[in-house]
């Protein structure tokens, strides 16, 4: 005890010299990263307005941008846009047409030519996406526009934007700013000085939303498509704000390049890269099938800002400041000049293999080297880590073997602390969506940040301290800097090992502190202590730069996820591991601090007020604000089903209000609105038949489970659907073959379920093998342009020798969606959407939905 009472007495003596550093260093970390990131944006914002100052293209690239807003109004001026409208089909289109000649008419005498091609493919392709399933299309339209130098070029570069837009939605940010920025980006290309090196073709495409059809119709089957060896696709997944790299590749290190050379504004991350290739992200864009249909590798670049009104009426052009269409114009403009120069893009074969690691400093520059270059300093710092910490354990007499073995214990206690926090955050999330109250924080970010932060953080500062008071030692504060370089080194190890690149960010933390450590340890504290700072600065501002984005991304879709997914557990689980990373160098001041206490009553008071003002409900999840709406997702179907028995009699036909909710809350705010929406009128899925029985429009049944069904009258559309069965044979090869024709509006949807004992062995769509879903069911997506023919297609079908139940071997559901026109809507849709509370976008529309057995 006599040595005991001298160690605290000797910490108390240092306590006081480490406390001032750990003063600054909480001061610096909660107010100056705050401080550096708007310190960032004005020191970058000062030097482009500089240098715009002196760059002689000043007065036209301000034309660019007022340009841009005109198209972008125009584009949007006409209403939603969905494929087989007249908006779309023949107002946009004219619009675009007219703007390319007259662009072409105002170059005509400079070093490139522009020609023009309209296709309007038809074809089928079956993707993985969303569980599996499978389009066609017909007569969709594209505009492509192929600018080359005037002796002709024989590779091209292409650049994709999208002019069609879901249903209900003016969709300006998805997608008609890119097109808008892509018109003027041709403008300035075609009026360049010196003429380009390479052609590039750009795609105005008019069935993105229909789940990714013209840019298969165009890769497939337009001739300029052979020659295309890299491509830019411009998405939205929100709305305004930066453009980010979503993703580049298959390979091709020199793509990242480019953008690296040239990008003015740049953001990007491969974090975010190999985030979105997971598959975590419930979305996708015309990039896949450029990959996967024609093998071209690409850049996808998508608007992320805002993500809450994506989609919904609220995607408006005002919305999206010109500051956000200056920085796309000048990315796009620079990246497709520069790859329309590039040696590369003439042989890239030569250059395709390896991938990159990249990442923004907090956009201003960019960071890029080669995926081998990055395993080598993820090792060499790894190394430098375990040199550092293998010198502390071989400490000469028993000194180093009790330093491992203090080192084992504290690691332990450590990742014991993270699964302790974990579950307790967890708990508390649980008890919230019990509670009713869950997604409390959609309107109000920050509230679930101090609700599941204090939560983590006070566990945390808990379990430490409480180990702090059973395991007194003397080097405890050092131990746990030394255990946090330990993990952060196993991480970095782990994810080199599966080569993800996203190691990256894990060097800095694993190494930058540890630069300055054996100088901190040997005195003359005021220098190193700057210099202890600046080394964990750099990791610290880059990750919650990195945390930033992904809430960004994240907060919004829990919005659209789905009735499963209890979204207070995904975010709290989110806000959690934030805490873990940002708290990992902190963690020994725990042990360097007095006590405590005072932070811990602080952080309790925190998070039970916070409980208290939640379990009132004090805070509401949607908004109907104009500045910063929060809307509710609904869709809205007005649908007549009609079920047919085997004999083609009618077995059972039914009308009413089908009703989705996209989020987790359901219906339970809309029902004191609209009574009648409520608890009686649930549905739940027929398990007899395809897709449970209703007219999906997407095949996200496993997503979306809680329907309402309240009945309503007939629908009597004026172009009702017409279903025929066209022959019926059997096969020399055993099976049976149908055949059909449909006529019906632009959009339908086909849902197969082969009855048990038969199977589906071939179809007319995409490459002839059947795709089906996670339950074995087919989804086959219909949608076509103006003037199409009917739909004709087939399918063979293969019975055991013993014939299954009486209903016949499979059912064919088929159901029609009218997006647009006189169609659209019915009286009680209107009377029903009017009684919605201002804070839902309720998306609606007419449809049907009709079973054969056979
Ligand atoms: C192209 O450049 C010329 C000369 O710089 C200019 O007069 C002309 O207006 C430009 N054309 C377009 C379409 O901007
Ligand atoms: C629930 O809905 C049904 C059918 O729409 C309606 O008849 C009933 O009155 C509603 N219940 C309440 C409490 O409003």
């Amino acid at each position: 005890s006599n040595l005991r009472q001298k160690c605290k007495w000797r910490i108390a003596r240092t306590q006081w010299k480490q406390m001032e550093h750990s003063f600054v260093t909480i001061w610096f970390f909660s107010r100056g990263s705050f401080i550096l990131i708007p310190y960032y944006k004005i020191v970058s914002f000062s030097v482009r307005v500089v240098l715009q100052r002196f760059v002689k293209d000043l007065f036209y690239r301000r034309l660019l941008v007022w340009l841009c807003r005109e198209h972008l109004d125009h584009i949007t001026s006409v209403g939603p846009r969905p494929v087989g409208s007249r908006e779309n089909e023949v107002q946009t289109v004219n619009y675009l047409l007219a703007q390319i000649e007259s662009i072409r008419e105002a170059t005509a005498a400079g070093h490139h030519s522009i020609s023009v091609d309209v296709q309007r493919p038809t074809g089928s392709f079956s993707i993985d996406f969303l569980g599996g399933f499978t389009s066609y299309y017909d007569k969709v339209t594209n505009i492509a526009v192929k600018l080359e130098p005037q002796g002709g070029a024989k590779h091209l570069m292409l650049a994709n934007c999208h002019f069609d837009s879901v249903a209900n939605s003016p969709g300006a940010s998805d997608d008609a700013v890119s097109c808008a920025v892509m018109l003027e980006v041709l403008r300035a290309l075609v009026n360049l000085s010196t003429p380009l090196l390479h052609g590039v073709v750009f795609l105005f495409n008019g069935a993105e939303e229909n789940v990714l059809q013209a840019s298969h119709g165009f890769i497939t089957q337009h001739p300029w498509a052979s020659q295309i060896r890299a491509f830019i696709n411009l998405e939205a997944a929100g709305v305004g704000g930066k453009e980010v790299v979503f993703q580049t590749g298959p390979e091709n290190p020199w793509l990242v390049q480019a953008y690296v050379h040239a990008a003015k504004h740049p953001f990007a991350s491969v974090v975010g890269q190999e985030v979105f290739q997971s598959g975590v992200i419930p979305s996708d864009t015309d990039f896949r099938i450029y990959r996967d249909f024609g093998n071209i590798p690409g850049i996808d670049l998508a608007f992320i800002e805002n993500g809450f009104i994506y989609h919904t009426k609220y995607d408006t052009p005002d919305r999206i400041l010109t500051d956000s269409i200056q920085r796309a114009g000048d990315n796009i403009f620079a990246v497709l000049r520069h790859l329309a120069m590039s040696e590369k893009l003439a042989d890239s074969s030569e250059y395709r293999h390896g991938n990159m690691v990249f990442f923004d400093l907090l956009g201003v520059f960019m960071v890029a080297y080669p995926a081998r270059v990055g395993t080598i300093i993820n090792y060499m710092a790894a190394m430098a880590t375990f040199l550092y910490l293998g010198k502390k354990c071989s400490l000469p007499s028993s000194g180093g073997g009790r330093y491992a073995r203090e080192l084992f214990c504290a690691t332990g206690l450590a990742v014991l602390s993270w699964f302790v926090t974990l579950l307790s955050v967890l708990i508390v999330a649980l008890l919230v969506t019990l509670m009713g109250k869950s997604m409390f924080w959609y309107n109000h970010f920050y509230m679930s940040v101090c609700l599941y932060g204090s939560a983590s953080v006070g566990k945390m500062i808990f379990i430490h301290t409480l180990a702090k008071n059973l395991y007194y030692g003397v080097s405890l504060a050092d131990l746990f800097f030394d255990v946090s370089l330990l993990l952060w080194c196993c991480a970095l190890l782990y994810l080199t090992q599966r080569g993800l690149c996203s190691a990256y960010s894990d060097v800095a933390n694993c190494q930058l502190p540890l630069l300055p450590l054996q100088c901190f340890s040997s005195g003359s504290s005021s220098k190193y202590c700057i210099l202890y700072l600046l080394g964990l600065a750099l990791p610290y501002v880059h990750f919650m730069f990195l945390i930033w984005v992904v809430f960004e991304i994240f907060t919004p879709i829990l919005g659209r996820s789905g009735t499963e997914i209890p979204p207070d557990v995904v975010l709290a689980s989110l806000i959690t591991l934030g805490t873990i990373f940002l708290f990992s160098y902190l963690l020994h001041f725990i042990y360097l601090a007095k006590s405590t206490k005072w932070i811990l009553t602080g952080l309790g008071t925190i998070f039970m007020v916070m409980l208290i003002l939640v379990s009132c409900g004090l805070f509401f999840p949607y908004s109907a604000d104009p500045t910063a709406p929060r809307p509710k997702r609904i869709f809205v179907q007005h649908t007549t089903r009609i079920l047919h028995r085997l004999d083609g009699t009618v077995e059972k036909r039914d009308s009413g209000l089908w009703i989705n909710s996209f989020d987790y809350t359901g219906m339970r705010f809309v029902t004191p609105h609209v009574p009648e929406i409520n608890d009686t009128v649930r549905t739940k899925c027929h398990e007899d038949l395809p897709f449970c029985g209703f007219p999906w429009f997407l095949p996200v049944k496993f997503l979306v489970k809680k329907n309402w069904y309240l009945p309503a009258p007939e629908v009597t559309p004026k172009s009702p659907l017409e279903f025929k069965l066209l022959s019926r044979d059997n096969t020399e090869w055993g099976t049976t073959k149908l055949s059909f024709e449909v006529k019906g509006p632009s959009h339908m949807s086909l849902y197969l379920m082969p009855h048990s004992g038969a199977r589906l062995s071939g179809w007319s769509f995409g490459n002839g093998t059947p795709q089906f879903d996670l339950e074995g069911e087919y989804f086959i997506f219909y949608s076509h342009g103006l003037d199409a023919p009917a739909w004709n297609f087939w399918f063979e079908i293969q019975v055991n020798p013993y014939p299954s139940g009486p209903e016949g071997m499979i059912s064919v559901a088929i159901a029609s969606h009218y997006f647009f026109g006189e169609d659209q809507k019915t009286p009680e849709l209107n009377r029903i959407l009017k009684r919605f509370p201002a804070w839902a976008f309720p998306s609606s529309w007419v449809s049907t939905y009709h079973l054969y057995r056979y």
